[in-house]
């Protein structure tokens, strides 16, 4: 069934667990997402770029998701990631889209708040859920300064302001996660103290952007097949279960599954050169991403609350 995140997220919050975002771009890996869901019994979040509404069509990537969880029994909400570009906003709140995110965290602090706001005004009397960002979500060297550092990661006194201000459902916090596969260079290096100062004092539900585990069996399995992908790094298993435990209550999954998908679709390209059928193609990188799927939903704990 469709649902918003604030619906999803306010039980993730109340239940010490959390709700997987989990991004696509076209019917495979929304399939292997809403399967992987449905039998572990889990809510999910479908979250959708401005890239993914350019690749697949607006009309035809909201018809699609919206119908695959009218078929479900558990909750899925339909999210715009990372919006950035007011009219794609503004079409996602008016043209089916559950919840958005406005991200406007490469902005000043004041005009983060006032596009922030601006999402809230249009997006409330829709029922849309809104999540806005704070901090800036990128790499940590190991030799950047203590206050270079401190500059990058989420303020948990300007964070509770900004929750204030612009009325948000949820924040994405800067704790030195970013996107993509290469995540750390030398050692991981995490704020998660940053977390619990945050939720300490911010009622908002808390985003975690960039948590891509980046298990090193697929990136080899890719690599033997050859991809290559160097020198990739993402966050341990246990750093996301204790972000959780600290408050986190939505975790965003791309790269693990381009990953998979990758090494699938090239393993099945190289076993049988012959093959032209799509189906043999996808087919398995569609059954890697259910599996990729299937571990967030264990290690988020959000396996059998939608039950
Ligand atoms: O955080 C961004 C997501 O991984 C989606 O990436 O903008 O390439 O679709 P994209
Ligand atoms: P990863 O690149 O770590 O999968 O993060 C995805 C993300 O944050 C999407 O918004
Ligand atoms: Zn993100």
């Amino acid at each position: 069934m469709l649902a918003t995140n604030k619906e999803l997220l306010g039980a993730a919050r109340k239940g010490a667990y959390a709700v997987g975002a989990f991004n696509i771009n076209n019917m495979e890996f929304l399939q292997a997402i809403t399967g992987a869901a449905e039998e572990l019994a889990s809510p999910a979040i479908i979250a959708i770029s401005e890239g993914a509404i350019k690749y697949a069509g607006f009309r035809n990537i909201v018809q699609m998701v919206r119908l695959a969880a009218e078929e479900k029994k558990v909750p899925i909400s339909l999210h715009l990631d990372h919006g950035k570009d007011m009219d794609v906003i503004t079409t996602c709140i008016e043209g089916g889209f559950t919840s958005v995110m406005i991200d406007g965290s490469a902005l000043p602090f004041e005009e983060n708040v006032a596009v922030t706001s601006k999402v809230v005004k249009l997006a409330r009397p829709k029922g849309v859920s809104v999540e806005g960002e704070l901090g800036k979500l990128a790499g940590i060297e190991d030799n950047v300064s203590v206050a270079a550092r401190d500059a990058m990661l989420t303020d948990p006194a300007q964070a509770a302001e900004f929750a204030e201000r612009t009325g948000i459902d949820a924040l994405a916090i800067a704790v030195g996660t970013s996107h993509g596969a290469y995540k750390f260079k030398g050692e991981v290096n995490l704020a998660l103290d940053r977390i619990s100062e945050i939720a300490s004092r911010v009622p908002t539900l808390l985003v975690l952007h960039g948590a891509s585990g980046v298990k090193q069996e697929n990136v080899e399995l890719a690599n033997k097949y050859g991809a290559s992908i160097k020198g990739a790094k993402g966050v341990p298993d246990a750093a996301i279960v204790e972000a959780i435990r600290r408050g986190i209550s939505k975790v965003n999954i791309d790269t693990d599954m381009r990953i998979a998908f990758t090494a699938y679709v090239r393993k099945a390209l190289a076993d049988k050169p012959d093959e032209i059928d799509p189906r043999k193609i996808l087919g398995p990188a569609r059954n890697a991403i259910a599996e990729v799927v299937r571990e967030k939903i264990r290690l988020f704990g959000s396996e059998g609350k939608a039950r």
